[in-house]
């Protein structure tokens, strides 16, 4: 068992988070990541409150253990979906892309523990002054909606600024990268690339597929004309993406060719022209195995590297 500070705060057995993935991190995700002992996330996305009280009471049939719940704040029903979650008394949410803090005493008044992803120490020292219970700290090696400093780069340096429990993001997605980030500080970890390609994951098979094929120079990022830089696999989707913003188009324009895009590759298994976002970390994924075997070899190997970590040390 690797005991954190994070499993202290969430009670459960394993030191994983599973990323809240727009589109991809469904109940059915969620659930079996949570029965394995980590923290499952729906991802709310851009989704209706509707669609996440039924997510919630989905999982709800298929775990007792805690689970989360991701909204990007950019979600125009924010408002409503954090409501529903209140309601819900659900474990544990995450957020993204926008800011927590008007949110965070009434989630924790409702006993709900609040984790916000950054991707900078400024936003890490606000955030645990406005009473966020953990930081998700992310690096540019992520998939989805990214930062500028690497995981390698940010996680000690959240870690040297806040006393609550970092946990790393970006570029992990084995054993190799947790035993990593707890030698850094970390508490804990999340993976999103790694947790796609299972079994239990909705995305279309031709999603996983690509995340298996990928290298580690498969993935490039755009969006950076929009000041929201997103990174996925490089297709005729980002590719196409890429040379709108090159060409100066306009912002409506570009928003306008990106709508749509991650549900075509996630639902229909569109690998041309939707949006397969993934992190650098797909060169490490070279199968599609059940959320549980994820959990279970990344703590393993990390639980080995950890036991046998003197061996690293040269004696002067
Ligand atoms: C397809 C996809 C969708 C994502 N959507 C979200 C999201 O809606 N909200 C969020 O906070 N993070 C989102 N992320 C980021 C993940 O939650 C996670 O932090 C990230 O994938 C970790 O990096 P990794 O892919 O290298 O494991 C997304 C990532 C992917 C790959």
């Amino acid at each position: 068992m690797l005991q954190t500070p994070l499993t202290k705060l969430l009670k459960i057995p394993h030191p994983i988070l599973q990323g809240g993935m727009a589109w991809v991190a469904t109940w059915e995700l969620a659930a079996a990541v949570s029965n394995a002992g980590s923290l499952g996330i729906i991802g709310a996305g851009s989704a209706p409150a509707s669609f996440v009280r039924e997510q919630i009471t989905q999982l709800r049939r298929a775990t007792d253990k805690p689970f989360g719940v991701n909204v990007p704040l950019f979600n125009s029903f924010a408002d409503e979906v954090i409501a529903v979650c209140i309601e819900e008394r659900i474990s544990v949410m995450t957020t993204g892309a926008g800011n927590p803090v008007p949110y965070i005493e009434p989630l924790k008044s409702a006993g709900i523990i609040v984790i916000p992803v950054v991707a900078s120490t400024a936003l890490a020292r606000r955030l645990e002054r406005s009473g966020a219970d953990a930081l998700i700290a992310e690096g540019e090696e992520s998939g989805g909606h990214i930062g500028t400093v690497s995981t390698l780069a940010l996680v000690p340096q959240v870690v040297d600024t806040v006393s609550i429990p970092v946990i790393a993001a970006g570029g992990i997605a084995d054993g190799r990268g947790l035993a990593a980030a707890l030698a850094l500080g970390a508490a804990g970890v999340q993976m999103g690339t790694r947790f796609i390609a299972t079994d239990e994951c909705i995305a279309h098979p031709l999603y996983k597929e690509a995340i298996v094929k990928a290298n580690e120079r498969s993935t490039m990022v755009t969006g950076y004309s929009l000041g929201h830089p997103v990174r996925s696999l490089r297709n005729q989707c980002s590719i196409g993406f890429e040379e709108l913003e090159r060409r100066g188009t306009s912002e409506e324009e570009v928003i306008a060719f990106g709508t749509g895009r991650l549900r075509a590759a996630v639902i229909d298994g569109d690998v041309i022209n939707g949006s397969l976002m993934a992190g650098q970390s797909a060169g490490m994924v070279h199968d599609i195995v059940s959320a549980q075997t994820v959990i279970e070899r990344t703590v393993a190997q990390a639980q080995a590297l950890l036991a046998t970590a003197p061996q690293y040390v040269v004696e002067a």
